[in-house]
């Protein structure tokens, strides 16, 4: 049972919480009560600029991370699914940071409803492959993991068009393109159990990314701004880096992202590097 007095005051909690299997947990615990109605207000509490980690894994600069080999052997199964689980861990707190962050931006319910199950979601897909780990003998925090994920959320932390456009527009439907292939590899391993997980993740980043550009959209109606072209203006002023294909075009498709959206000259507009 929880008791806070507000979302943001939960969503805090989450931020603050260091664990990854019980940060996992209350953000699935705290997007239950919020679904029931037991925490109502949104209140006004301040997320921290960086949220409670483990103390394991060691975070590396991403030029320092060991590179991964291409064999199905164990260890590579173990440090493929060791680096989704510490994006599905950002991915909780880049939820719960974006639901109090921007509390205070005017938005209908329907917002904080779709970016909490966002978040449990977020949840389960840490913990579904903690578990996938764990039957691997292995555990979050056995190998160093990359730090270059929260940089998103502090480059976007002034702006929810910002946020929205980054985190669900470019980096979660980056990753509806690697996904298949990932599965793909694991299919090939004979790693079912892998697979399996990999698709519903999968499935409900699909969803993810609808809700980011749903939103996008919805805020750039509301000040008359063309959502292509601040989207492509966004990405091309916080993004560092290209957008660049293979594009899972049906699941992008899916969230309600066209192909004219990220292919062809304007793409290469986007480009910064
Ligand atoms: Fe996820
Ligand atoms: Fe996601």
């Amino acid at each position: 049972m929880t008791h806070y007095a507000s979302l943001t005051e939960a969503a805090c909690a989450v931020l603050t919480t260091p664990g990854g299997r019980d940060k996992a947990t209350l953000s699935r615990v705290v997007a239950a009560a919020w679904a029931r109605g037991e925490i109502s207000v949104l209140g006004a509490a301040i997320p921290p600029d960086r949220p409670a980690r483990p103390g394991t894994p060691e975070l590396l600069p991403p030029a320092q991370m060991p590179r991964r080999r291409s064999a199905g052997s164990t260890g590579t199964r173990i440090a493929l699914l060791h680096a989704l689980a510490h994006i599905e861990l950002n991915a909780i707190d880049l939820a719960w940071d974006l639901i109090a962050r921007f509390a205070a931006d005017d938005l209908p319910r329907e917002f904080f409803d779709q970016w909490v199950t966002v978040a449990a979601e977020e949840g389960l897909h840490f913990l579904l492959i903690e578990d996938r780990l764990a039957a691997l003998s292995a555990h979050y925090g056995a190998l160093p993991a990359h730090d270059g994920l929260w940089e998103a959320a502090t480059e976007t932390a002034h702006d929810l068009r910002a946020r929205l456009a980054i985190v669900p527009m470019v980096l979660e439907a980056r990753g509806l393109d690697v996904t298949p292939a990932m599965i793909g590899r694991f299919e090939r391993s004979g790693d079912e159990e892998s697979a399996a997980i990999l698709r519903i993740v999968l499935r409900d980043e699909i969803g993810h990314v609808a809700v980011g550009k749903f939103w996008f959209d919805y805020l750039c109606a509301r000040t008359g701004d063309d959502s292509p072209t601040l989207w492509r203006n966004l990405v091309r002023t916080h993004f560092r880096g290209a957008l660049k294909p293979p594009f899972n075009r049906e699941a992008r498709e899916k969230a309600g992202f066209p192909p004219d959206l990220y292919l062809g000259a304007d793409t290469t507009g986007v480009s910064v590097s």
